[in-house]
Order: structure tokens, then sequence, then C-alpha cells
């Protein structure tokens, strides 16, 4: 929500290179958390309730475009890299304040804040913070800035005696005395509506040609307006990822922020270092998180449930006490209460599972609904399958949904006993309480409460092996020592 009185409208600076990524991806495409870090950004704003955000693209821009279509933010193009003000000056043409979109638009006062795309880690509420002391303070310009032991890199910002914030300072026209600052402009301002006039009288530095939104703060001064800085308390969250590592380290930090959220509300993870839990993850109450787990997407977690070890769990809903085993990979299903799951099953999209189905090892569903106590210990392929209640499903079960061309539908009952390593041929149809010898090759439908066997029937040859291996002596005595005296005493 946007608790300020006056509208905001956000300009996300996302036009630069990002050499050191080395990669052929637009650096604010990197993902953090399972989101590009631009993403992130954007999500801020909106969480802010701005009321347009506008994202200046340049490097790689069609595909920034292209990944945040839908989500409702207008881009704009730097058509060369010239700076951060000139960056500036591209997003804020886009605003609706701007009067270019329909020409007609009056200019307002809303306030404008700058976010970067390649800062992922800050968080709205430190945002709003910032936006309620810069309206509370009557600032014209709010520097959000923080403190390090050794800033370089960063511009400095530099204050006189009584603490007012003078001038900010790039590393490169930085004074020994000045590079000793400690305090860092991050780069996100809270501006008045004044800011895209004024920043149109930037020049390019003298060091770089570049234009620098730093000279925003000597042009509001010149305007008699006040400037104010915003200290951080937690300066991680500026932190920029401008390569590999920084990414890592970004990572790691979102990461142990979100596992600390968790453990918090009463979840258990038994190695948080080792779990990936996107920010979109519900776990409720009493879940245990064993080692190496990866939570993604809309996966919602029910209280009581334990997730195994190293299992990797997309946009799937797990109902209160599930058990997960390890090494068990889970997209888009759904796991009814008290069910078991794994160690290594897979259940990918359209697994729907009533209560307490049991789920072994190896066993892959998919566009499966099976009711409550379905039992499918072992090494089964289910696909395109709807079973009945209390079904159980043997070792080796096989629906074989697939004709080459197209898939086909299958319907067990309830109640039925698939014998081990069948193939039900689909589309098929089990009525209730069938039986299914094992080893058949289930070609026709079967009628409720009948008896299935669909295989060759067995023929046992008296004496054949007698003859078989007497017929190699030799090279039985070489090999099979046993046999050999077995043959000895026919
Ligand atoms: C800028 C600030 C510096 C601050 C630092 C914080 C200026 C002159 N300096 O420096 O005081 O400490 O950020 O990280 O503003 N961008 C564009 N188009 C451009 C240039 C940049 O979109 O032409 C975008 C980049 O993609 C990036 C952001 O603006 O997201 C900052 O650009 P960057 O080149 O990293 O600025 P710094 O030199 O680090
Ligand atoms: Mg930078």
């Amino acid at each position: 929500m946007n608790n300020s009185h006056r509208p905001l409208d956000v300009i996300i600076l996302a036009a630069g290179q990002g050499t050191r990524m080395r990669s052929a991806l637009p650096k604010v495409l990197h993902p953090v958390g399972g989101r590009p870090m631009v993403a992130w950004a954007v999500k801020a704003a909106q969480e802010l309730g701005a009321r347009s955000v506008v994202v200046v693209t340049g490097h790689g821009a069609a595909q920034v475009e292209a990944a945040l279509a839908g989500t409702g933010v207008t881009f704009a193009r730097q058509a060369r890299q010239q700076g951060t003000g000139d960056a500036f000056l591209s997003g804020a043409g886009a605003l609706p304040s701007s009067g270019s979109a329909s020409g007609s638009v009056q200019a307002d006062d809303a306030d404008i804040l700058v976010l970067y795309g390649d800062t992922p880690l800050l968080r709205p509420s430190t945002l709003r913070e910032m936006l309620t002391d810069h309206q509370a303070r009557s600032s014209a310009f709010t520097i959000l800035t923080g403190e390090l032991p050794d800033a370089t890199g960063y511009g400095r910002i530099i204050r006189d005696e009584a603490g007012n914030v003078t001038r900010i300072v790039e590393q490169k026209g930085a004074t020994d005395a000045e590079k000793a600052v400690r305090e860092f402009n991050s780069g996100v301002y809270v501006m008045d509506a004044r800011a895209p006039q004024l920043a149109r009288q930037i020049v390019p530095n003298s060091v770089t040609g570049e234009y620098y939104l730093t000279d925003l703060l000597a042009l509001y001064h010149a305007a008699g307006a006040a400037a104010h800085a915003f200290k951080l308390a937690d300066i991680d969250e500026v932190m920029g990822a401008n390569d590999r590592t920084g990414l890592a380290e970004a990572e790691a930090i979102l990461r142990r922020r979100i596992n600390t959220g968790h453990m918090r509300a009463g979840v258990t993870l038994i190695n948080p270092d080792t779990n990936t839990i996107e920010d979109t993850v519900t776990l409720g109450q009493d879940v245990t998180v064993e080692p190496g787990v990866i939570l993604r997407g809309n996966t919602q977690v029910a209280s009581g449930v334990t997730l195994g070890a190293y299992s990797v769990i997309t946009d799937s809903v797990l109902e209160s006490g599930v058990v997960i085993k390890a090494h068990s990979v889970l997209n888009g299903a759904t796991v009814g209460a008290g069910s078991d799951v794994g160690p290594f099953a897979r259940l990918r999209p359209g697994s729907v599972l009533g209560a307490g189905v049991h789920i072994g090892n190896f066993v892959e569903t998919k566009n499966a609904r099976l009711d409550a106590g379905v039992k499918a210990g072992h090494l089964a392929y289910l696909g395109d399958v709807t079973v009945g209640a209390e079904t159980n499903i043997g070792a080796g079960t096989i629906i074989a949904n697939f004709d080459g061309v197209n898939k086909h539908q299958t319907n067990v009952g309830a109640g039925v006993f698939i014998g081990s390593n069948s193939t039900l041929i689909a589309p098929r149809t089990v009525g209730d309480a069938a039986f299914i010898a094992a080893g058949s090759a289930i070609h026709d439908d079967i009628p409720e409460g009948a008896l299935a066997i669909a295989r060759g029937k067995q023929r046992n040859m008296e004496g054949w092996s007698r003859r078989y291996w007497g017929g190699m002596r030799e090279k039985v005595s070489q090999k099979l020592p046993w046999l050999a005296a077995w043959l000895e005493r026919q």
C-alpha cells in the first residue's frame, strides 16, 4: 500500500550492460531467489502502490522487455548508455505526468522513486520508511545511503559541519579525504515532481563524459530546495550483483532472510544453508525440511509435513502430515493428508493424490488421480489414469498411455488388485474390485469383480536341465563347479 498522500511513480534503471557477468543474458535478467533481478525491483515498486512503473531498458532491451511482459510496467528505451542522468530522463519521458503519452496530461505533484534493476535485496518496508521520511521532512530530494568501512567504487556522501548533505562525489573525481568517507550513495532516490525538469540541466561530467544523475543534488540546492539522506540500517539491501560471485552472495543473503522467517514461524530447517525456498512458497507450523530440499513457485505445505533430503518441489500442494522421502521430485502435484511419497518418486503435473496414499521408490505419476488409500510401492508408471480408493498397484505396473502419436485415458476402479509387472494398454477401464494376475498385458476392459489373466501359460519340462548342461559338461566343470557336482548326482 502507498501510505503517502502524494502519488508515486517509479523509474527502474536497467539499461546498463554489466560486462562483469560475462554472459549472453542481460545482467538484470540473472535470477536471484528464482526471479530475474529486475523483477524484484518491479515487485517492490508494485508493493509500494506505485501509480506507474517505468523500466529503462537498453542493453538487451528486447529480452528484458519480454521477461517483464504482462507485469503492467511501461518500458522506455535509452538509445545510448550515456549515464544514470540520461537513463533517468529516458524513463521520466514515459511517466504519466510527462504529458508525452497523450500530450494533454498535466504535470502533477507525484513523487518519483528511482531504483536500479540490479539490487534485488531492497525491502519494500525500507523504501516505505524512506518515503515516509521524505514526506515528514518535506524533502525535495532524499538519497538512500549506507555506511561501509571502505566504500570504494561508490559515490561518497559529503556533509557540512551541520550534517547537511552538500555533495555526492564519484570515486573517479574524489580526493583522498573524500575517498575516506564511509557514507555512500546507494543510487536510490525519492524526488519531487521537479526532478525531470531539473535533470534536463545536467551536463556531461568533465572526467567521464557521462550524465550523472547525482548532479541533481546541486541542481536542487540551486533551486533552493531541501535535500536529505536516509541511512540504511542493513546495507546488504543495496548490495548490487555485478558478477557471478556477487550473484551467489545476493542469493545467500536472500536465502538466509527467507529461511530465518520460516524458522521464526515454527518451521524446522535442519541445515538451512542447503535449502532454497522461493519467497512464493508457504510452509505451515512444524514442517520439517531436511538438508538439500529445494522449494519453488506456488508450493504450499501444510503443517506437520516432512520434506525429505534433496527433494525438489515446484508448484505443489502438500496437505497436513504428508511425508516426502529423500530425493523425490514433485511438480504441479497435490498430495492428500497423511500420504507418503518416495524415496526417489516423481510426481509430475496433474498428479492428484487423495488422503493416505502410499507412493514408493521409482514410481512416476502424471495426470493421475489416485483416490484415498491407493498404494503404488515400487517401480511404476501411472500416466493419464484415475485409480479408485484402496487399489493396490503392484511393483512394475505400467499404464501404457501412448500409442506413438496420441495419449489415451485409463480408469481403474476402487479396491482393485493389480499384480506385479502388469501393463494396462490404454484406453482401458478396470471395474471395481477386479484382480489382475501378475505379468499380464491387459488389452481388454475388465468387468467389476473379475480376475484377468493375460499371459502365456506355464509348462514344466521335466529333466530339461540335465540334458541341456549335460551337452557341455567340460565347460560346466570349468566355470560352474556347483552345477557340475549337481550334474554328477543326476
Ligand atoms: C552510481 C552512482 C553512484 C552510486 C552507485 C551505486 C551516478 C553517477 N553514480 O554509480 O553515486 O554510488 O550508482 O551503485 O549515478 N544505467 C542505465 N543507463 C546508463 C547507465 C546506467 O540504465 O546509461 C543503470 C545501470 O543498469 C544500473 C544503474 O543505472 O542499474 C547504475 O549504473 P552504474 O553504471 O552501475 O552506476 P555507478 O557508476 O555504479
Ligand atoms: Mg554500479
